[in-house]
């Protein structure tokens, strides 16, 4: 069971459980069109069997042994091309979280994986909705695999499990992450936005550093942080070049 000990401002104002669920951001966006789910509400499973990933992917989680929720703001202060903050206040949650089990060694993969090594252990679904242009609510769904420690070779995934030889108290890592977001989300509310977005290329994986890309073709090129949209800046021999969602594709 999950209980929230953690004293925050919003985050976490309400834990709905479900022991099975199909989606917890789909169970977030129906209780939010009845207007049911208050600011900070977080929903929460321990079987996720429909999860829903980036991209139109699926998230696969076995029962039991990992994080799955959803946490629903209704951040009216900001407006739709700012979008990406939460993106960067998710993943910097949990990385900050996370880093209390081992420093520096949790990284950010550009938009918002979550990665050890060369090993995603998370990822994060943000699903907004706009009214006129500002983002009336919105729904940011964490999986965080904590205890699986079998995966399917071909998703270069892994766990906190897999990692550190031992099992974690998921209830403890939520109550992390939820006293990490609560306090990014109050540093995003006075406006300081600068802040997080330093503290995001802080943990950024591959920042200023060599590598191989794919976009229309194969390149080396050096991460150089993302731009006020989010877009991500990859210096190349001779320019700086910007990706969005889906134009680029980490190689090596
Ligand atoms: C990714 O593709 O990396 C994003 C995965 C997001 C998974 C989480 S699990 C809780 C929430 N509910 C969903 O259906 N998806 C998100």
């Amino acid at each position: 069971m999950y209980k929230i000990f953690e004293k925050t401002q919003i985050v976490g104002s309400e834990l709905i459980y479900l022991p099975k669920c199909p989606s917890t951001n789909d169970i977030a966006a129906d209780k939010s069109r009845s207007n049911t789910l208050k600011d900070g509400a977080i929903v929460i499973t321990d079987h996720q069997y429909n999860g829903k990933g980036q991209r139109g992917n699926t998230w696969e989680s076995v029962a039991n042994e990992n994080l799955t929720f959803s946490i629903f703001l209704k951040p009216v202060f900001l407006s739709a091309v700012k979008s990406f903050i939460l993106n960067i206040i998710a993943s910097l949650s949990i990385v900050e979280a996370l880093n209390t089990i081992d420093p520096e060694k949790f990284k950010i993969k550009w938009p918002n994986d979550i990665m050890y090594g060369e090993r995603k252990l998370g990822g994060i679904l943000v699903e907004n909705i706009l009214r006129a242009d500002v983002i009336s609510s919105a729904i940011i769904g964490i999986g965080l695999n904590v205890n699986q420690n079998i995966f399917d070779p071909v998703f270069c995934a892994t766990s906190l499990r897999n990692i550190f030889h031992r099992e974690f108290n998921k209830n403890s890592i939520l109550n992390h992450i939820i006293r990490q977001f609560d306090i990014n989300y109050l540093i995003l509310r006075t406006q300081d936005e600068a802040n997080l977005k330093q503290k995001y290329l802080h943990h950024m994986y591959w920042l200023y550093q060599k590598h191989t890309f794919r976009s229309f073709e194969t390149f080396e090129g050096i991460i150089e942080g993302i731009d006020e949209f989010g877009r991500l800046k990859v210096k190349t021999d001779d320019r700086i070049q910007i990706f969005n969602l889906k134009e680029i594709t980490y190689l090596k």
